[in-house]
């Protein structure tokens, strides 16, 4: 079988060696696709793949209908808003994502920028420190869960809120549940967000929650910037001087930030969180496997379409 990677930002060399070693010694073909600026690349590219790895590369309808023979795409990564997963099921094509894989990667950048921009971008004024803060986690996940680990070690105070995970799994990690996303944001200084981006999440991160953080609040988005309602997020911090909000990757209307709020945001140019060679390691790897076993036994564990 043809195994493809196709990443347009691409993997740590060495993840890519390691890829290319599972499928290779399982007897799979192994090619790749890296910094592709045109669509038109990846459609060629997939027309002979039975198997395809991504990462936020969009696998749209176009690319489905153009991978005639693809089985199995797998998003080297956690969250699979770049899949159409209806396109993938009414072809029956598997998909797939490796959770966890790259959490803490991203976990690392979410507590790395907070402390950069509360030491004032390392700029030599005196800042402040995360130690005795309140941070509220929205959303327990994989990189949740780290954060929350990562931010005890800085003597933080973690709160979190999640509908969808155990109460106990939670509380068992020594972090304090409360009761509503409300309730998250009134009583944390620093958010962390790391809910998926649905038709349910989109643009649901709106003033009034916002609005309900306390002074000096600071909300650190490692999650998806189509979460964040963009227009409510320039007007609260028109409104509050005091709020900070610092994203891996930049919003739409990043030049209205850098034109009214100097020193209160930050972007990733890029979006960075996984970009460590662990990370893409892991995942890389994890998607390898996965293929492997598929095309081996039908194994269809982290399978994200019906
Ligand atoms: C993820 O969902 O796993 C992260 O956002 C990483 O995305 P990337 O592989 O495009 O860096």
């Amino acid at each position: 079988m043809k195994i493809l990677v196709a990443t347009e930002k691409p993997f740590a060399p060495a993840a890519v060696e390691l890829i290319r070693e599972v499928a290779e010694k399982s007897g799979n073909e192994f090619t790749l696709l890296e910094k592709y600026t045109e669509k038109q690349q990846l459609l060629d590219a997939v027309a002979d793949a039975d198997a395809l790895i991504v990462r936020s590369d969009k696998v749209t309808q176009e690319v489905v209908d153009a991978a005639k023979n693809l089985k199995i795409v797998v998003r080297a990564g956690a969250g699979y808003d770049n899949l159409d997963l209806a396109a993938c099921s009414a072809r029956n094509i598997v998909a797939m994502n490796t959770p966890g894989q790259n959490s803490n990667a991203v976990a690392e950048l979410a507590l790395g920028m907070m402390v950069f921009m509360a030491r004032n971008e390392f700029n030599g004024k005196a800042g402040s420190e995360l130690r005795g803060k309140k941070i509220g986690i929205h959303a327990y996940g994989n990189v949740g869960r780290y954060v929350g680990i990562i931010a005890k070690g800085f003597g933080m105070e973690v709160f979190a809120f999640d509908p969808f995970v155990d109460k106990a799994v939670i509380e068992n990690d020594g972090v304090t549940v409360l009761g509503s996303v409300e309730e998250l944001y009134s009583t944390c200084q620093y958010i962390s967000l790391h809910i998926p981006a649905n038709d349910k999440t989109k643009g649901s991160i709106n003033f009034d929650l916002l609005n309900k953080m306390p002074k000096g609040a600071t909300l650190v988005n490692t999650a998806r910037k189509e979460v964040i309602n963009e227009e409510d997020m320039i007007r609260l911090m028109d409104t509050r001087d005091d709020f900070m909000y610092l994203s891996d990757i930049a919003p739409n209307n990043a030049d209205e930030f850098a034109a009214k709020f100097a020193g209160r945001f930050f972007f990733t140019p890029k979006k960075m969180g996984a970009q460590t060679s662990e990370a893409n390691i892991n995942a890389g790897v994890a998607a390898a496997n996965q293929i492997v076993k598929f095309f081996a036994d039908g194994d269809e564990t982290f399978r994200v379409n019906k």
